[in-house]
């Protein structure tokens, strides 16, 4: 096949020009580049890392629908993006390809069988700092490589094997590292080096550490890619993946078992939906708390009759953290895994029930949920949107849970762990990594799904594909996503401009607005003040990378605060 062999060597070259040409650095773009975009006629895909995107574009180039496109890019992501593409983690994808029915996959990850209620707490029932975070009790049983075989087994054309070349590539041969990812890695290599007895290949061969530009190999995980490649998903949940993946548990005290991961399955589910004017919004249900979220705070917009205000003014501001505080509230009394809790999400985004609810809360402002708490954010997880050239639209989010998950490394498979477990409530009312009080209904239980706000959502506008979006950054995820479709649906701005917006977010324990630098000016900031907000500046928040419809193309949108990138044609 030329053609075949044509576009995979564009794609060599990419890779080579990438490897010699480039120091890693991204220039902020301004706001007016940012706004300008770049609208791609037929086909499009945007996610974290440059050469994740050029396999996209690949899949796509040559004949593939978004769900091919997704599986190039899920498994270049797991090489060339380690804080969050994985092997060894989970996630939630939605698809409308162009015959118009929306789909769900949840591929998120399940706790093993011997996992139990008080697996992280110690004979006195108090939780032990660090086991569901960083050991091998942390992991719970994997589901992308699951979901992502799934996904292709049912919407996929191109042949499999072809769509995981350019990962197995990229591990094999190595691919320069950014600037910004040199510096994670550098800065996560005592965790590398003390938690994993054969140094991984994320810690520098020498002492100084990683320079932008420098080749980072992966031998161990390009044979297991290889292996996926070739016996497809079977290698990871009962071949020789299984048995090393078993035999790395026994030897550090972890639980998973070639049981579990042959009994693991990616679970299709009817998406969540909300008819808003002409737009229908499309996001995924519990074990995500994150759709839900997002869709309860835009139906109180629009039934509250919200003026459209700048994203900034203290009024919107205000109303936006009484609706985050009744998501948040919402998603501690209610989200569970539905095979395993029953979760009323028609109640939840029922009108006559979210406008009681709210004038309550107006009300008593803040007042149902008592102690002061803290919160750490961590921009792990990635996101990705494609758009086909047959109109397919797809969004994808998936994760460690932490960057780089737990940081252990499976021996001679050479993929990352998650530690996803610590998305349970580890006891009720201990905190999670985001800050989340733990919730009985979210409880560790043997294959069971643990919470999760990621929140990948499709937006038709009458009737045709108009915004694929999503995020990274556990809570503000929830937060990311209502100012997104706020700014997009409501405002009528292009998806584009807004990454030049500050964001904040806010998630009612702590009670507490967190924001980006220089979110507002003095004046504004006072006037919040005097309506009882606590303002606390933080680190950027999320990295949005979506896809909206105008004028017939695509605009691609990855957020400059990461090393995001798009491709299309
Ligand atoms: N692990 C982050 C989340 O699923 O919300």
């Amino acid at each position: 096949m030329p053609a075949l062999r044509l576009i995979f060597l564009s794609f060599l070259v990419g890779v080579w020009a990438a490897a010699c040409g480039t120091d890693g650095r991204r220039p902020l773009p301004t706001p007016d580049l940012l706004s300008s975009g770049t609208g791609f006629r037929q086909a499009a895909v945007v996610c974290a890392h440059p050469l994740a995107a050029k396999a996209g574009r690949l899949a796509l180039l040559f004949g593939g629908n978004a769900v091919d496109a997704a599986v190039a890019v899920h498994f270049a992501l797991a090489v060339v993006y380690p804080n969050a593409g994985n092997l060894g983690g989970g996630g939630f994808m939605m698809y409308r390809p162009a015959a118009g029915q929306v789909y769900c996959l949840d591929f998120r990850e399940v706790a093993p069988q011997a996992a139990h209620r008080t697996l992280f707490l110690d004979n006195k029932g108090r939780p032990v700092p660090g086991l569901s975070t960083e050991t091998a009790l942390a992991a719970g049983v994997p589901g992308s490589v699951a979901g992502l075989a799934e996904a292709h087994r049912r919407f996929g054309r191109l042949p499999w094997y072809w769509l995981l070349k350019p990962a197995v590539h990229l591990a094999e041969k190595g691919f320069p590292v950014t600037a910004r990812q040199a510096e994670e890695l550098n800065e996560n290599a005592p965790l590398f080096r003390e938690r994993n007895p054969k140094c991984p290949p994320f810690v520098a061969p020498r002492p100084e550490g990683w320079q932008a530009g420098d080749t980072l190999r992966q031998p161990e995980l390009a044979r297991a890619l290889l292996g996926l490649a070739q016996e497809g998903p079977s290698c990871f949940y009962t071949g020789w993946i299984a048995d090393s993946l078993e035999a790395w548990m026994r030897a550090h005290g972890g639980l998973i078992t070639r049981a579990d991961l042959q009994a693991y399955r990616p679970v299709w589910r009817r998406p969540l939906h909300v008819l808003l004017d002409t737009l229908d919004l499309w996001a995924p249900p519990p074990p995500s708390a994150g759709g839900l979220s997002v869709l309860q705070m835009l139906r109180l917009q629009s039934l509250l009759r919200w003026p459209p205000q700048s994203l900034h003014h203290p009024e919107m501001v205000w109303r936006y953290c009484h609706a985050a505080h009744l998501a948040f509230e919402d998603r501690y009394l209610y989200a569970a895994d539905p095979d395993h809790l029953p979760v009323p999400v028609e109640l939840l985004l029922d009108s006559a029930y979210l406008l009681r609810r709210y004038r309550t809360l107006e009300l008593h402002r803040f007042a149902p949920w008592p102690g002061r708490g803290s919160a750490a954010f961590h921009e792990s997880t990635t996101h990705f949107s494609i758009a086909d050239a047959e109109g397919g639209l797809l969004a994808l989010t998936t994760t460690l849970n932490d960057s780089y998950g737990s940081r252990l490394c499976v021996c001679g498979a050479g993929f990352l762990l998650n530690n996803e477990m610590d998305d349970f409530s580890v006891a009720p009312g201990v905190k999670n990594l985001y800050g989340l009080p733990g919730s009985p209904r979210n409880a560790v239980a043997p294959g069971r799904r643990m919470v999760s706000s990621m929140a990948p959502i499709l937006v038709e506008r009458r009737g045709r594909p108009f915004l694929a979006v999503g995020t990274p950054g556990g809570t503000t995820i929830v937060s990311t996503l209502y100012l997104t479709l706020y700014w997009t649906l409501v405002l009528n701005q292009p998806l584009e401009a807004f990454h030049s917006q500050k964001r904040y977010h806010y998630q009612a324990l702590p009670d507490v607005l967190f924001h980006e630098e220089g979110a507002w000016s003095d004046s504004l900031a006072g006037r919040l003040r005097t309506m009882g907000l606590v303002l606390r500046s933080r680190a950027p928040i999320g990295r949005m990378d979506g896809l909206q419809r105008r004028d017939g193309l695509w605009y691609a949108a990855p957020d400059p605060r990461g090393d995001d990138a798009a491709e299309g044609f």
